[in-house]
């Protein structure tokens, strides 16, 4: 089981005693992409926090230092994309996965603070160092303009938009409301060389 400490924060596991803490932002406003994470039911929160709380690893509730309340959670997916070449020859197998993509989320009260930042900048430490992590890369819509500019402020190259790319939610009339989406991505030589540049 793994945690990661910061200045103001604790990265850990999931736990069921969080559900509270995870119900308070879980049901507030979320931004399309998280459309389907949403839950007002005490008793699915508490499903969800155990079932997140399975993985140790790569799934972690953000929480105060001070006060041990759960303000919010980062995670990482390894990206499954298969080259279709590969798909249909099926030469080699395929490597274990080395490209991972983050999810980040906090509670709207604690916006504005740097703590979005602080846990992104040591789980992608932690991603790169201790986990062997070669690539990340994250989305973004157009109108996010705060996950975007904390994906630069972490370094990342802003690599493309797709236009247009995938739908979360429909409009009133049931027609689906695409999202155009940035990509952006950082490698772990280029993490190791801001790191090395800064001191
Ligand atoms: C995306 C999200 C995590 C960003 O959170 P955030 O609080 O804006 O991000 P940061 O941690 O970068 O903090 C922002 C500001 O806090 C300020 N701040 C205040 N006190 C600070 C302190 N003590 N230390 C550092 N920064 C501080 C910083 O100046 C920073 O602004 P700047 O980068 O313009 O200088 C948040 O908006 C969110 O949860 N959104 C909903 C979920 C979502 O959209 N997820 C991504 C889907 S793609």
């Amino acid at each position: 089981m793994s945690t990661i400490e910061t200045e103001r924060l604790v990265l850990r596991p999931f736990r069921e005693s969080d559900a509270a803490d995870v119900l308070e932002y879980r049901s507030g406003p979320l931004p399309h992409c998280f459309a389907s994470l949403k839950l007002d039911d005490p008793d699915e929160v508490r499903a969800e926090v155990v079932k997140r709380g399975a993985d140790t690893e790569y799934c972690f509730a953000i929480v105060l230092k001070e006060s041990g309340k759960v303000i919010g959670e980062i995670d990482a997916e390894p990206s499954t994309y298969e080259p279709p070449g590969l798909r249909s020859k099926k030469t080699m197998p395929l490597p274990t996965p080395d490209t991972y993509s983050p999810c980040w989320m906090l509670n709207a009260s604690f916006h504005g603070k740097g703590y979005a930042y602080e846990a992104a900048y040591a789980f992608f430490d932690y991603l790169f160092t201790r986990k062997g992590v070669r690539r990340i890369f994250a989305y973004a819509d157009d109108y996010n303009v705060r996950s975007q500019h904390l994906c630069e402020k972490l370094g990342m190259r802003r690599e493309g938009l797709f236009t247009e790319y995938v739908s979360f939610v429909r409009d009133a009339e049931g027609n689906p409301v695409y999202e155009n989406t940035f990509q952006y991505a950082i490698l772990k030589k280029e993490w190791m060389n801001r790191l090395n540049s800064k001191t």
